[in-house]
């Protein structure tokens, strides 16, 4: 099922399915915590589908979702006639889940009073339906997620302390994409190979839209990262080696358009400060797409030590970038990826003048 695989060769990912292999075939409850978008919904189905569940079912539950006065009737079940509405019996996801696995996602959400009724049903393992005089027994296992530091949540009163020692017998993180830059290529190709009308026309990165991947902090993780394969495998059908500057700004990621800046762009439709950047970096991935690139670092005196010709250098990298925005030093130190008053010593330790 290529859709419900975690993939990653990251260590923090390879750490995390190590966990889950080892996790999933206990019975025990699971608490996973992790930024929105980073798989923790993709982490519980694994769990259910690696355990002796899998046969039955996994039902999923996103606390915050559901209407207040309504959870607890969605989670336990109703008698017909047990309040207005209530036309007829219904069953609760607890017994939908029954022998299989809950996922209750955004657990933090849960109110307070649900909070107390579901600490029963894992001390007890029986549900109470809304209306019904007898509780039913019930076997699943409880997936539990949240966004929120739910130890903070304790502190400040909105989640019980007793509920979330029962919930987070077994914690598992799931990091943020920015832990895990080593995985955006093969992420974005696989969305870009579900996105893709047919397997074959999925669209590569060229090494400088890569780097401003691995740069970008990806608010949104993996969810936002497939959203930009579906929009670029949209706009650029089967395209190999796609670069920064065949994508219009708008296109790209908020944060991202923000952090690369407007100025860096030439009008031959080069970025060549990405380009000297990745050069500097010694990524030799890395490919010079514009020979203006080339002019930068030969030329140096083949005479002079290494050190005086990586000062050389660096002096063209740094006056190159300056140009490039036109003279302003906080937008040249954002884009060389170095402190303003590193910068500032730089110029002055080589005397760049760009008049
Ligand atoms: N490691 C991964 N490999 C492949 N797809 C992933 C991975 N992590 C997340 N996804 C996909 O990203 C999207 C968001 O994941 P989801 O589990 O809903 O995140 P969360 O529950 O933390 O908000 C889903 O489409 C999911 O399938
Ligand atoms: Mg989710």
């Amino acid at each position: 099922m290529i859709n419900s695989q975690i993939l990653g060769n990251s260590s923090s990912v390879i750490e995390l399915k190590k966990l889950i292999d080892t996790v999933a075939v206990s019975d025990t409850s699971v608490l996973i915590s992790g930024e929105s978008g980073t798989g923790k919904e993709l982490i519980a189905k694994n769990l259910h589908s690696l355990s002796r569940r899998s046969r039955h079912k996994f039902i999923a539950v996103n606390c915050a979702a559901i209407p207040r006065d309504l959870i607890e009737s969605e989670l336990f079940g109703h008698k017909k006639g047990s309040f207005t509405g209530a036309i007829g019996d219904r069953l609760g996801r607890f017994e939908l889940a029954n022998g299989g696995t809950l996922f209750l996602d955004e657990i933090g959400d849960l109110p307070q009073d649900v909070q107390v009724k579901l600490l029963r049903v894992l001390q007890e393992r029986v549900i109470d339906p809304i209306g019904s005089i007898k509780p039913k027994p019930i076997d699943v296992r409880i997936i539990s997620a949240t966004h929120k530091d739910l130890e903070a949540e304790i502190l400040s009163g909105g989640f019980r302390e007793d509920l979330y020692y029962r919930l987070n017998v077994l914690p598992i993180i799931s990091p943020p994409l920015r832990k895990r830059k080593a995985d955006i290529v093969l992420l974005f190709e696989h969305f870009s190979k579900i996105y893709s009308k047919n397997q074959t026309d999925n669209i590569t990165l060229a090494p400088c839209l890569v780097n401003a991947f691995e740069s970008y902090s990806w608010p949104g993780n993996i969810r936002e990262l497939s959203n930009i394969s579906a929009r670029l495998t949209t706009l650029y059908p089967g395209k190999k080696s796609l670069r920064v500057v065949d994508v219009p700004e708008t296109m790209l990621p908020n944060g991202l358009r923000k952090f690369l800046g407007t100025a860096q762009k030439d009008k031959t439709g080069s970025n060549r400060v990405e380009n000297l950047i990745s050069l500097a970096q010694g990524d030799d991935r890395k490919v010079v797409e514009n020979t203006q690139e080339e002019d930068l670092n030969h030329n140096l005196d083949a005479d002079k030590s290494l050190k005086e010709k990586l000062a050389e250098f660096e002096k063209r990298l740094i006056k190159q970038a300056l140009i490039e925005s036109n003279g302003n030093v906080t937008k040249t130190a954002k884009t060389l990826n170095v402190q303003r008053t590193t910068l500032i010593e730089k110029i002055n330790k080589y005397s760049i003048n760009l008049t």
